[in-house]
């Protein structure tokens, strides 16, 4: 997978590129990048790539032109990467999109400072993204959000064929509780199931675990959830309520 990252800010991607599962998943050749510097498709001899607001207003814009020459560079045809724009105007930002992203060969993900980027960027680009309800001084920490969590499902990258089926939304739902030795910490047991070795009670158990958590801090998750007769079934015994 190739990941193709058009910023003014180069820089800002030399450690997180360098480190853990991205610097792995690159020297196993499963994930590559670029960093492609937006400046230096500016052409005047300051080369500018921002300006005042049309209508007046704080901040500056990001200008069209150097965008669009700089992702007109990466190709076309069958070459032309798939256009991504970061911005809190976007799509959210879910798991399955994720999923969706992963499948791509190639993702070019342009970086816009907070202000703003000139509405017409919109029409060079396949989708805009957001990473969520918030507002980031740039979109230089959500494209490495989309680089994190795309590259992590792309075979290779993380060392082990990581289980990524058994984690939180793969089903809907999030995860069950992790414990680690000891057994006891400050008081703090972990549960008997865990111990026992009766591997049918502890998926039950984590399934179960699931669930609950879910239903207690994201309720608004079980109605897209894929759920069985003997979830629903538990569910009702904790006093969460269904809906259909
Ligand atoms: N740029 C600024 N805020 C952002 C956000 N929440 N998501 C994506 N890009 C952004």
């Amino acid at each position: 997978m190739r990941f193709i990252i058009l910023t003014l800010f180069p820089e800002f991607f030399h450690s997180p590129l360098s480190s853990s599962m991205l610097k792995k998943g690159q020297e196993r050749g499963a994930v590559s990048f670029e960093i492609v510097n937006i400046r230096d498709f500016a052409t005047d001899k300051h080369r500018t790539t921002d300006d005042t607001p049309y209508g007046g207003g704080e901040g500056m814009v990001m200008k069209p032109e150097p965008i669009v020459a700089a992702l007109d560079s990466l190709g076309s045809g069958s070459d032309r990467p798939y256009r991504i724009l970061l911005s809190p105007q976007g799509c959210p930002l879910h798991q399955a999109r994720v999923e969706e992203l992963a499948r791509k060969p190639t993702l070019a993900l342009v970086c816009g400072r907070y202000e703003g980027v000139d509405a017409r960027v919109s029409h060079f680009v396949d989708e805009e993204l957001s990473i969520g309800d918030y507002v980031l001084s740039g979109g230089e920490v959500a494209a490495l959000v989309v680089v994190d969590a795309v590259s992590r499902l792309v075979p290779g990258t993380l060392g082990s064929p990581a289980s990524t089926s058994a984690e939180s939304f793969s089903d809907g739902l999030l995860e069950y509780p992790h414990y680690t030795r000891p057994a006891e910490f400050r008081g703090l047991r972990v549960p008997d199931v865990l111990l026992s070795g009766d591997h049918a009670a502890i998926a039950r158990w984590r399934r179960q675990e699931s669930l609950r958590r879910t239903w207690e801090r994201r309720p608004d998750l079980l109605s897209r959830a894929r759920l069985s007769d003997e979830d629903r079934a538990f569910l009702r015994s904790i006093g969460a309520r269904l809906d259909g």
